[in-house]
């Protein structure tokens, strides 16, 4: 078989045929099995978004029910995971206690029965469940408290607030975080899902898939981006420095954090309706400092750059959400996570049905023939 060519990234390059989403980069489209993002962001919920991803369809409400009632019997997380989470030091990046404690599930769970479809459903509703638990209780831990454990009467979006912020969530706050989850759950073959399928095709545990994908997500060109927006507003301090700032960036070659894309060459759906959601809580609960700040940057951006297809993309509005819902700068990438198990899950499932290894080729451009220089010679 004829080596196909290289493109760095592997830039267009299919990796696989997926019916999960898809994605239309010079339309702005996101469609998740068919449905417009904007329309699940306004009329779904995350669980039965989820339940979409994974399972293909829509689920009627017995099925919502019955699976509701699953995530909500398997969210707590047993004690020697929570003793484990004691012994990681406080200073450590919430991420790599994420990574640490998916994997440690599959100690528990890594009986593999990877064709039997009652296993497949359980691994997927005990990440989904419990994966939001492992979040909020790490930061309550290194803030020297103990893991307030999940109500059995609050959704699941209003769990996770409740569970950081030891309070319970306002009903508006619960709903822009529950949509927040939706937008973030699946974008086809990015990288942290491409990660969760080249190590879901070697039919390893889904808990190492899921852990894969979390270290390849922390990175700060995908999904680490959301924290180092907020530091850049933060350091942009005021409306007047915002250009000054930009020309700084640009003269460095550096790349301007929340802006750009592989595939939008126009700004990304999902920052739009961020962007409307910042809007509904700024209305409620005050207006952002930094919101000004962003609005001005995307202005200046797009004059500068926007010829080239640099837009913001769904990093550059989440933060300002988030903040405003309470949730720490450090935590905006782990709450990216609890919603993108969705999608990876849905691609390890897929991924399962294909079950061929990743074993992509190289352009070799070393040498051949080479001698063995003995150390005295060297
Ligand atoms: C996510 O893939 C997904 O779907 C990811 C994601 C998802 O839902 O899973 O959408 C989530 O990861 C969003 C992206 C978050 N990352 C950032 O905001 C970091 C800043 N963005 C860039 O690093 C960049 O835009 C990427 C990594 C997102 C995309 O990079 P590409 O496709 O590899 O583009 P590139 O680096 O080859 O840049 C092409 C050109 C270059 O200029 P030239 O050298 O051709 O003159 O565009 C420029 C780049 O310099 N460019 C930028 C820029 N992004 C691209 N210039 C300034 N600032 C930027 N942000």
């Amino acid at each position: 078989m004829s080596i196909c060519e290289y493109r760095p990234g592997l830039e267009n390059i299919p990796a696989t045929q997926s019916s999960i989403s898809y994605v239309d980069g010079q339309r702005g489209v996101l469609e998740y099995r068919g449905i417009r993002i904007e329309e699940l962001a306004e009329k779904s919920t995350f669980l039965e978004t989820a339940y979409l991803l994974i399972w293909g369809e829509l689920p009627t409400k017995a099925e919502l029910d019955a699976f509701k009632e699953e995530i909500q019997y398997h969210r707590r997380v047993k004690f020697r995971v929570r003793d484990m989470m004691k012994c990681f030091p406080e200073s450590g990046h919430p991420m790599d206690a994420l990574q640490a404690s998916a994997a440690a599930l599959g100690l528990f769970y890594s009986r593999r029965d990877l064709h039997n479809p009652a296993y497949i459903r359980a691994a997927a509703v005990r990440l989904l469940a419990k994966i939001p638990t492992m979040v909020a209780a790490f930061e309550l831990i290194r803030k020297g408290n103990d893991p307030v454990q999940p109500r059995d009467d609050l959704d699941y979006a209003a769990n996770f607030l409740y569970m950081l912020n030891e309070q319970e969530p306002d009903p508006l706050a619960a709903r822009v975080f529950d949509v927040c989850l939706t937008l973030h759950a699946e974008h086809t073959i990015n990288a942290s899902t491409f990660s969760a399928m080249v190590t879901a095709s070697t039919l390893t545990d889904p808990y190492a898939v899921i852990a894969s994908a979390v270290g390849t997500l922390a990175g700060p060109l995908h999904g680490g981006a959301n924290e180092e927006v907020v530091s850049m507003l933060e350091g942009i301090g005021s409306v007047a420095n915002v250009r000054p700032y930009l020309d700084g960036l640009l003269e460095r070659k550096a790349k301007i954090m929340g802006f750009g894309h592989r595939v939008y060459k126009v700004k990304d759906p999902r920052a739009t309706i961020l962007q409307s959601l910042a809007e509904q809580l700024f209305e409620k609960f005050g207006r952002d400092k930094y919101y000004d700040i962003a609005i001005e940057l995307e202005r200046a951006v797009e004059e500068k750059l926007g010829s080239k297809g640099i837009y913001p993309n769904v990093d550059f509005y989440s933060g300002l959400v988030y903040s405003k819902l309470g949730i720490p700068t450090d935590l905006f990438t782990p709450v990216f996570a609890i919603s993108r198990v969705a999608g990876w899950l849905a691609h390890w499932k897929e991924q399962l049905a294909e079950n061929r290894i990743f074993r992509p080729t190289q352009i070799y451009t070393g040498t051949h023939e080479a001698p063995y220089i003995p150390i005295e010679k060297r």
